[in-house]
């Protein structure tokens, strides 16, 4: 009894002196792993305001789901108009229904949707949907697939390994796998995963990251593919929690109670609806030549600096890495010296259609200005250890890691 007594003063005296009690609950949110500010105020086409300070988002845009830029206005009126009409009751939406119908007139060889929140429950149920059908079967995942979904499978293979895939594994009963990460697949992996099909696995394609970013649509439709189920998430909605679990009838009809709450709220129909209503005029290859931009303003300047570095192939999801063994220690700095610039950047880019020239233009003066700063420092005798030395906070946590 006394010692609750205690606890609740304490509790009380620290909260009422302001202190912090909170940790970041998400490992992939969390500053010193990805690199990132904690906290935001505003987000706003491509800017993001931390406090009273705007920076230019050059990193992932909303874990790569803004797409069309943060609050997009155009989504935004039709989410606040419904959520004035009430998002949620006991009734499905006509919003699911008009979603539903949008989603099978772009993939006409679909016949079902199923609808949640997040993209790795999203990819969970499809992999228990195609489990039912099969005794005991084996599974592999290729690329990230959510945070759930490693438990079930009998090998993973790293997205980096795709074109690997057939001498890596033999025919599996369901195969659940990315695309396209930073490089494109080969044709041979698309031939092989269409004479699988054919001789009975079931294929789960997984489009959180590439659909409706790569194309309009999933980028499996780019390869003639026609997966047994496709999962979107992200992308599909702008921003608004929503993951689509889209398939073929056989696959997809089920006696398992599948069920939520709020996956039948309004919110993320009307968001998806509207957002590929958009997304559908938009040019594509706006996207493409951000990426490409971008790609080229590496490259250049990592030339004209003397910085080592890798570059991938994918403009919609375009990333490079420095090609030194300590190149934690580097992309930390660049993350780092951008922030100062009043941008906020990673080792990857992912264009949206909010990115204009204005914004274009002070990413490339603050990059020529980082990646001479980092030539100047690669190209000095001792670099490592005077860095390590001398560590700026960001980077303190990180040269423990190198030193593992
Ligand atoms: C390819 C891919 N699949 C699945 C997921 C998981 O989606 P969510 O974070 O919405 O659960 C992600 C998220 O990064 C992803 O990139």
């Amino acid at each position: 009894m006394f010692i609750l007594l205690l606890k609740n003063l304490v509790n009380f005296i620290v909260h009422f002196l302001g202190v912090q009690m909170y940790k970041i609950p998400l490992i992939s949110n969390m500053p010193e792993f990805v690199g990132l500010p904690e906290f935001y105020d505003e987000a706003k086409g491509c800017r993001v305001k931390i406090k009273d300070k705007w920076y230019y988002d050059f990193s992932v845009i909303g874990a790569s789901a803004c797409i069309l830029g943060y609050a997009d206005k155009y989504v935004n009126r039709q989410v606040i108009k419904r959520i004035k009409k009430g998002n949620f009751s006991s009734l499905n939406s006509r919003y699911m229904a008009k979603l539903t119908d949008l989603l099978l007139a772009i993939h006409p060889y679909y016949q079902t949707v199923r609808y949640c929140k997040g993209g790795g429950e999203a990819l969970d149920l499809a992999l228990m949907l195609a489990i039912e059908k099969k005794n005991k079967p084996v599974i592999i995942q290729v690329g990230y697939n959510g945070w759930k979904i490693k438990n079930d499978v009998s090998k993973y293979v790293n997205f980096k390994e795709i074109n690997d895939l057939i001498k890596l594994v033999s025919r599996p009963d369901i195969i659940v796998f990315e695309l396209i990460r930073h490089e494109y697949p080969d044709i041979k992996v698309i031939d092989k995963l269409k004479e699988w099909q054919k001789q009975g696995t079931v294929l789960i394609c997984d489009e959180v990251t590439t659909g409706f970013r790569i194309t309009f649509g999933g980028c499996h439709q780019l390869y003639g593919l026609e997966p047994d189920i496709t999962v979107y998430a992200k992308g599909i909605s702008n921003g608004y929690p929503l993951a689509v679990v889209i398939g073929k009838e056989a696959i997809m009809e089920s006696d398992l109670w599948i069920s939520s709450t709020y996956w039948t709220d309004s919110i993320g129909f009307v968001a998806g609806y509207y957002t590929l209503k958009k997304l559908k005029h938009c040019n594509y290859t706006l996207l493409i030549k951000l990426g490409q931009t971008i790609k080229t303003v590496w490259s250049e300047l990592a030339k004209r600096y003397k910085l080592k570095i890798k570059l991938g192939d994918v403009p919609q999801i375009i990333n490079f890495e420095f090609d030194y063994p300590n190149k934690l220690l580097l992309k930390n700095l660049f993350i780092e010296k951008m922030q100062e610039e009043g941008i906020l950047a990673l080792d990857q880019y992912y264009p949206s259609f909010s990115h204009d020239n204005k914004a274009v233009g002070a990413y490339i003066k603050s990059c020529n200005k980082v990646f001479k700063e980092l030539g100047r420092l690669v190209n000095m005798r001792g670099w490592l250890e005077m860095l390590s030395e001398n560590p700026n906070h960001f980077i303190k946590n990180r040269i423990k890691e190198l030193k593992k």
